[in-house]
């Protein structure tokens, strides 16, 4: 857990509330946590899922992991303490977003336990929804589609500790979902999300 740094800085409350924001927006921020494999599609469900609900008049933003990497967190590599900070202060930064009333979709391979349990305590802690999708597709399917030619790579020893190959990837444990996505089509995985979506109350009833 990362300790509190600074002292003497106090949480100032606005005459805006949540609550207020949800009514403005006519929906209920939420995270919900896609993670999977490098290549086992939880960018594209994202996409495709901020497109559904653009759609319906809801308000969505994806955090992806490659963008991410190329801003607030530039300074983070993939050892093991820096894909915990990577997600730490992505937690954070959805929790923002939550705060402001948005759907956020995240997009990280996050692959330990131990750091999606962290950002779920966050969101627990605060009042906030987190659902955490588990986008399952094994290492040979994301490995035969290595969309960004990575896993060739990784293969050759030319990355190393590439999630999947030299490096772990812990599965969840009780996701509030699982996305077999080499079973299911696009839009079924974006149908059955807006569904959980609908009876968490997160959005409108269509
Ligand atoms: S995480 O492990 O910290 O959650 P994140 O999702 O931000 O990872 O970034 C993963 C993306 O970075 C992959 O989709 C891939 O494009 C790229 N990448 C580069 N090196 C690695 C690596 N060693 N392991 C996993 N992904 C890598």
């Amino acid at each position: 857990m990362t300790q509190q740094k600074a002292t003497n800085v106090h949480w100032h409350e606005g005459e805006v509330t949540r609550a207020d924001r949800a009514a403005l927006l006519r929906q209920k921020g939420a995270t919900i946590w896609f993670t999977g494999l490098s290549g086992s599609g939880k960018s594209t469900i994202a996409v495709a899922l901020e497109k559904a609900l653009y759609e319906r008049g809801h308000l969505a933003y994806r955090l992806d992991g490659d963008n991410v990497r190329m801003g607030i967190n530039k300074n983070l590599g993939f050892s093991a303490e820096d894909r915990t900070e990577n997600i730490r202060r992505i937690g954070e930064v959805a929790k923002l977003f939550v705060d402001a009333g948005v759907i956020v979709l995240t997009s990280f391979i996050s692959p330990y336990r131990a750091d999606r349990d962290l950002v779920r305590k966050l969101h627990a802690d605060a009042g906030m929804d987190f659902i955490e999708v588990f986008v399952d597709a094994p290492l040979e399917v994301a490995e035969s589609r290595d969309p960004k030619g990575l896993y060739k790579k990784a293969r050759a020893g030319q990355i190393k500790n590439f999630t999947g190959i030299d490096d772990p990837y812990e599965p969840p444990l009780q996701p509030e979902l699982v996305l077999p996505t080499h079973k299911l089509t696009l839009e079924a995985e974006v149908q059955t999300l807006l569904e959980l979506l609908d009876a968490r109350g997160i959005v409108r009833k269509a």
